[in-house]
């Protein structure tokens, strides 16, 4: 063989190598090294999750994310079943596994008026809701001291109308208990990260609700470090320019923004469909479950650019940003699919059922190749 061809060979076995190497750079990277120099990407861990039940499941997990959240059994009526029992069982397991696996351990949630242990409904005054609070927060706060890294202190206190929400909380302490709620949470682990989470929090009204509210909690001394926007959003809405403002608006109060439990429906909601009664059953309703087997590529197209449009405006801010936590890490296990209707198939996360990476996996992965 002449040498040139030698010298081609050579450049041909170089050129080969390099393009392997560049297939597994792509191949392993993964929203949490891609958005590693952005925020955290999180997601909220089922209890079979936390348990490592599903190996496939559970390397996902620990491919894709650096934070968590338990999706449901840190709740109170979980951890704290009856006034003197507490049942932290497997509040220590996901404790456990974050920090076996180096993430950001989040607590979900302290004072929530849903999914509340019975008896702490029948609490009647202000009296045994200080004691209820003091015991609850302080129980739970110092037992994770230093181990859990934020805090949602308050979940869900306000109305779509900006008004607080009549829960038991309000309805036996008055406003004061949401300050209360922080400084307990403050003296019990003044270093961990304090927010108030809630839903539809970019929209005006309850946005405005939501300021309000902070203030308050600031003027009255409670600590306060974060705002979580849950972002149970649609297709169609909220706007692009409520979303971006509230970042603004929520970081202009010195606070921390979270995306907390992100995920976008598909599907119809019944309180969209002008005249439909609310309480009416829509179980069964072929109209509220078009896609029973399937995505159609249009929708899916459409969630991939709704997914990518979002995304965008979190890394224009994400000097702001702390975190972006998914709802859940694949469609099959998304609440959307019980909630609002039960038995409906939903596809607002960015893994399959079959845990693969959809559409809107690579339109947000995408945002950040382009600018490699
Ligand atoms: C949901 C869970 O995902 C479901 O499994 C459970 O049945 C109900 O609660 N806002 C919150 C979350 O703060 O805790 C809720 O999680 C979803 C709405």
């Amino acid at each position: 063989m002449k040498l040139t061809n030698y010298y081609v060979l050579f450049a041909s076995i170089l050129l080969l190598s390099s393009c392997n190497q560049k297939k597994e750079e792509v191949k392993i990277t993964s929203l949490k090294d891609s958005y590693k120099d952005d925020f955290y990407i999180g997601t909220a861990l089922s209890e079979d999750q936390i348990e490592e039940k599903d190996v496939k499941v559970d390397s996902l997990i620990k491919k894709e994310f650096n934070a968590i959240t338990a999706e449901n059994i840190m709740k109170s009526m979980f951890v704290h079943p009856s006034p003197d029992k507490y049942d932290f069982a497997l509040t220590d397991k996901f404790i456990a596994y974050g920090e076996k696996n180096k993430m950001f351990i989040h607590g979900h949630t302290l004072i929530w008026h849903s999914q509340l242990a019975p008896w702490m409904e029948k609490i009647k005054d202000s009296v045994q809701m200080k004691a209820f609070m003091k015991d609850h927060i302080t129980t739970i706060v110092s037992k994770y001291k230093g181990r859990i890294d934020s805090w949602d202190v308050v979940n869900e206190a306000l109305n779509e109308d900006g008004t607080l929400r009549k829960s038991v909380f309000l309805n036996t302490m008055g406003e004061r208990y949401l300050a209360d709620a922080f400084k307990l949470a403050a003296a019990a682990d003044p270093k961990v990260d304090l927010y108030y989470n809630d839903y539809n929090i970019e929209e005006p009204a309850k946005r405005k609700g939501a300021i309000d509210l902070i203030k308050k909690i600031q003027a009255a001394g409670g600590k306060i470090d974060g705002v979580g926007i849950q972002g149970h959003w649609r297709l169609a809405s909220p706007s692009l320019e409520e979303i971006e403002q509230s970042i603004v608006e929520y970081s202009s109060l010195g606070l921390k923004v979270a995306i907390t439990e992100f995920d976008i429906t598909v599907l119809p909601n019944p309180w969209d469909l002008k005249g439909a009664d609310v309480n009416q059953n829509f179980e069964g309703n072929a109209k509220m479950n078009p896609y029973p087997e399937k995505l159609p590529d249009s929708v899916q197209v459409k969630l991939a650019e709704r997914y990518a449009s979002i995304f965008k405006i979190f890394i224009k801010h994400k000097d702001k940003i702390s975190r972006v936590t998914f709802w859940g890490v694949h469609d099959k296990q998304s609440w959307l699919n019980d909630w609002p209707i039960k038995g409906r198939t939903n596809y607002p996360l960015l893994f399959d059922t079959q845990l693969q990476h959809k559409k809107a996996y690579n339109s947000v992965m995408q945002l950040k190749e382009a600018k490699k």
